[in-house]
């Protein structure tokens, strides 16, 4: 398909962003979707939509209830006694990862407390580096575990302070790792406000260097951006698959680990983490099984998790690279458009320009953000506004279009030029 670049001024008419949509080949993958009535959907990476194969997805668990109840854990076809391996075997492609490297289980927060506190423990417990900018649950999770250890975080969590505000550098963190004695690297693969896709292996490999080890929250990546992580040497990683993957609210989180570290013990053991094949023989010593796994907890919610199965065969007809080449094209097309049609009227991109930093999202700046997520609302395009100053609006490659952009971005002018978002109250703290 064309890609146009933020480089090339793209034509700003509807004509051109129909041109763009009628060459996309992933144009069709929309009609899986169901797209709230009269709405512009701009907010994918905070929770993706439900797709036809989800849905029935879901019906066919809850038929399974129905008719085998307690029968369904090993007569379900998939049975759901692995349901959490079997997603994370569908899911490993996703992330570059061998099938026995990732699970799906537990919530994001729940999964960093695990594994950070699992690292923790084999590595001997220290220091964990973080960033200012972090999605906040890491930090509260992180913290936790540093205090059960008896570590100060004042003292042991060390978060890199942005330069801009906005991104977090290699740089940055390279300078961090030379001033203190950190055990562990804990960054996000996409910042959750300004959209930053940080690098990765270099990262990791950084991180090595001095004898730490690399996770990474990729909440906002996994979906939407393919990575590589046990090429990369990565450590652990985890994600949400509400957002990108369209797993539906509050669907189960996915895990990443690397195989040198199957052996570690999980700081929050449970029997569902137990070896499978002698689960049920119910006795007090655990056995973890021999991979990822080992990291699950309790009991997989099954309801929670069949939405997944279907939404994964969306990402899998689509393909990743498919998808990410859609992504970038969307967000370079609404880059450019910004530039031309919004800058004279307050708005700034806070999103790296290079695309190969960037991930599915895009922060557009103002000082009337708030107010002018108000009025997007109010117009139906769902976007998110970040405080202090971010309009965040994600053109998820699964069912937004160019021509959507296009509207959304006139929307966006509209609204500034003739002070729309006047007619809205400002922020009065809050739930926003
Ligand atoms: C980067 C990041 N990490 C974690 C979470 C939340 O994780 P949980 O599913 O445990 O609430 C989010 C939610 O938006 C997020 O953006």
């Amino acid at each position: 398909m064309t890609t146009p670049t933020a480089d090339d001024t793209p034509p700003a008419d509807r004509e051109y962003a129909r041109e763009l949509d009628a060459a996309d080949p992933l144009a069709d993958l929309r009609e899986r979707f169901v797209v709230p009535e009269g709405e512009r959907y701009m907010d994918g990476n905070s929770l993706g939509l439900c797709s036809a194969d989800a849905a029935a997805a879901l019906d066919r668990v809850v038929d399974e209830w129905k008719e085998l109840a307690i029968r369904g854990w090993t007569d379900a076809d998939p049975d759901w006694f692995h349901m959490g391996e079997r997603l994370g075997d569908r899911m490993a492609p996703l992330v570059g990862a061998r099938a026995e490297s990732v699970v799906v289980g537990n919530s994001t927060t729940v999964n960093i407390h695990t594994l950070v506190g699992s690292m923790l423990d084999a590595h001997g417990a220290g220091t964990v580096l973080v960033n200012d900018l972090d999605f906040p649950t890491d930090h509260y999770a992180i913290a936790a575990q540093l205090r059960q250890r008896g570590l100060d975080p004042d003292e042991h969590l060390v978060a890199v302070e942005s330069g801009d505000g906005r991104t977090v550098t290699t740089e940055e963190i390279a300078t961090a790792l030379e001033a203190h004695d950190v055990d562990i690297v804990f960054m996000p693969t996409v910042l959750y406000r300004s959209g930053q896709l940080l690098d990765v292996p270099a990262i990791t490999d950084l991180a090595h260097e001095h004898d730490a080890l690399a996770g990474f929250d990729a909440a906002h990546s996994v979906g939407v951006v393919p990575h590589e992580f046990d090429e990369w040497g990565v450590d652990f990683a985890v994600w949400c698959t509400y957002k990108y993957l369209n797993g539906g609210p509050g669907a189960l989180a996915g895990l990443y680990v690397n195989e040198r570290h199957f052996d570690i013990d999980p700081a929050l053991a449970g029997w569902w983490g137990h070896d499978k094949a002698t689960q049920f023989e119910m006795r007090h010593e655990f056995t973890p099984a021999d991979d990822a796994g080992r990291f699950q907890i309790g009991t997989v919610p099954v309801l929670s998790a069949a939405p997944l199965d279907g939404a994964l065969d969306v990402t899998h007809a689509a393909g990743i690279e498919a998808l990410r080449e859609k992504s970038v094209a969307l967000t370079e097309y609404l880059v450019a458009l910004a530039d031309e049609r919004l800058a004279d009227l307050g708005y700034s991109v806070g999103t790296p320009r290079n695309p190969d930093r960037r991930g599915g999202h895009v922060a557009l700046e103002h000082p009337e953000a708030y107010r002018i997520s108000e009025a997007l609302k109010d117009r139906g395009i769902v976007v998110d506004y970040r405080p202090p100053n971010v309009v965040r609006v994600a053109p998820s490659p699964y069912y937004v279009g160019f021509e959507t952009v296009w509207t959304v971005v006139e929307d966006l002018r509209d609204i500034a030029e003739n002070e729309v978002f006047t007619e809205f109250d400002r922020q009065s703290g809050g739930v926003t």
